[in-house]
């Protein structure tokens, strides 16, 4: 028994909303590890500018994830430019809605469920279709830890992040033994994303809620990705890691 092997060595990554954030973290880190990676998010220039300074070949299409036309696009580029797909990252996710769940604006809450839940499985069914299926493969959903609890102000994101959770399980049930799917699961990630939350002032605040006092950085999340997208994690399926700092194994508050 050597250390861990988390090297993804010639294997083909799709990662969505690789652009900014977690997502072009954990294509920074696949692509480093010796994966061909392609990238997709909505904007071409962020995207090129993103895929240039990752490097090691990375690719990249402006596609909006939940446009299904546009990402089969991408998977049939990538199939006829690289040969396979072997890890598909399903990271775009949107929060277009802020307040109880009782009120929420119907149009948005069906924006969230696409974006968040309908997405990724689209994704992964053509990835399936078009490689995964014969040749084997790794799925991981960017999920939340939001899907674990109830919120004052984003209630309709957390349950789409729940039923993803839910989703990898069920993926990872049907799509055994050729294909694992796993979740991870982050806790504030300090990104444009949840901005609102860490900038300035408020970073320091937000830190005292974890117990390892500090919030999320993305490499802290992309490490992850890669672990389970690796072979490293071969007996593995159906699982979220959750990357919250000890966020949710805090102490509850005194009654
Ligand atoms: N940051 C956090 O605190 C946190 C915590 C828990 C979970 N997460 C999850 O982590 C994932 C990544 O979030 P992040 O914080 O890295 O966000 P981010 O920095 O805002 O990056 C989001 C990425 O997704 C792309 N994107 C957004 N909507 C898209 C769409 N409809 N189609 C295609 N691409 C789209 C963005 O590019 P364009 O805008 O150019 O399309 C960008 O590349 C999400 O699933 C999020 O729910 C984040």
């Amino acid at each position: 028994m050597t250390g861990i092997e988390t090297n993804v060595d010639d294997k083909v990554a799709i990662v969505t909303g690789g652009s900014r954030g977690i997502g072009k973290a954990v294509a920074a880190a696949l692509a480093a590890s010796g994966a061909r990676v392609m990238i997709t998010s909505r904007k071409a220039d962020v995207c090129e500018a993103a895929a240039a300074e990752i490097g090691h070949g990375c690719r990249w299409r402006a596609a909006n994830v939940s446009d299904a036309d546009a990402a089969a696009g991408v998977v049939n580029d990538t199939m006829s430019e690289l040969g396979s797909i072997d890890i598909l990252v399903n990271n775009a996710a949107t929060n277009p809605y802020a307040g109880p769940v009782i009120e929420a604006d119907i149009p948005r809450w069906d924006k969230t469920f696409q974006v968040n839940l309908t997405s990724p499985l689209q994704w992964a069914q053509l990835v399936w279709n078009a490689s995964m299926k014969e040749n084997g493969g790794a799925i991981v959903n960017v999920a939340s830890v939001g899907g674990f609890v109830t919120s004052r102000y984003i209630g309709s994101y957390n349950i789409s992040k729940s039923a993803l959770l839910h989703l990898t399980r069920q993926l990872a049930a049907e799509l055994s033994p050729q294909v694992r799917v796993n979740a991870v699961a982050p806790g504030l990630v300090k990104t444009d994303f949840a901005k609102f939350l860490w900038e300035g002032e408020k970073e320091a605040a937000a830190a005292e809620h974890y117990p390892l006092r500090r919030i999320g950085e993305v490499d802290d999340i992309a490490k992850a990705v890669h672990y389970l997208a690796s072979d490293a994690a071969g007996w593995i399926t159906g699982q979220t890691i959750v990357l919250d700092g000890g966020g949710l194994i805090r102490f509850g508050e005194e009654i």
